[in-house]
């Protein structure tokens, strides 16, 4: 049966190397059991996140799965337009997950982290950052289309309201269904985590190096939870 909303190719903002990770395996958690353990923390240690641990995080935001050809996301998308876009920020630079590869196209090099953060002093020194970036670019198409015309052309300003309403929330539920997803990636692997819309806009903008049609949504802070004296000891 053809699929109403055909996503026709992968667009990615264009990068000059990418970085494999390694394939991601199973959550071993029941359901029940991470959705027990899923909270927000506010602490994190300074250990960076092994690449295992990231790739089944941004798998769970955003990753292929069924099988190859199906073309399933992990998380849906509002008329399925991948109009989300996951930024890594690490100590190690700037990079850009790539869902059909599941690598990490290199922005640039350079550490800053601190750039993320605006009044949590105590994520400056988390290891990664994923910042959610809406591309509004990604959601032109036939029902973009339609739904702009109705606007322009529907002399009911309920009808013309509603359809505005659709296009301006679709880039907020679909980040919202990511954030989820990572809450419980985390929450499976013990992993501390934090979502928040705190943050400099305009300076995330010229960190990730973003383009005039992307903007970035939220940010959510990830790390190993910080050790205890009696970690410590042993
Ligand atoms: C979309 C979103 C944005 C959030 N923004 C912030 C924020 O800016 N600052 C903050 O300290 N917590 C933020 N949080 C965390 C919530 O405050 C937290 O989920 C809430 O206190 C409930 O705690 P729990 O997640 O441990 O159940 C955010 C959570 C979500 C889902």
């Amino acid at each position: 049966m053809p699929r109403l909303f055909q996503k026709p190719k992968e667009e990615e903002p264009s990068t000059t190397l990418d970085r494999m990770l390694p394939a991601p395996k199973h959550f071993d958690a029941s359901l029940t059991d991470t959705f027990m353990q899923r909270r927000t923390s506010y602490e994190f240690s300074d250990e960076p996140i092994s690449d295992q641990d990231l790739v089944e995080i941004l798998w769970a935001a955003d990753g292929v799965n069924g099988s190859p050809k199906s073309d399933h996301r992990t998380t849906p998308t509002t008329l399925n337009w991948r109009e989300i876009d996951i930024y890594v920020v690490k100590a190690n630079g700037v990079w850009l997950w790539k869902p059909a590869t599941h690598s990490l196209g290199f922005i640039h090099g350079k550490d800053r982290r601190s750039d993320l953060c605006l009044l949590q002093p105590f994520a400056k020194n988390a290891p990664v950052h994923l910042v959610y970036v809406y591309d509004q670019a990604k959601t032109q198409g036939l029902m973009r289309d339609v739904l702009t015309r109705v606007i322009e052309f529907v002399k009911r300003d309920d009808i013309s309201a509603m359809a505005q309403e659709v296009l301006d929330n679709a880039p907020l539920l679909d980040t919202g269904t990511k954030v989820m997803a990572v809450y419980m990636a985390c929450a499976a692997m013990s992993i501390n985590c934090l979502a928040r819309l705190t943050f400099d806009a305009k300076k995330v903008h010229s960190t990730l190096a973003l383009s005039k049609t992307q903007k970035a949504l939220c940010i959510q802070t990830i790390g190993y939870k910080p050790k205890g004296l009696l970690d410590l000891a042993f």
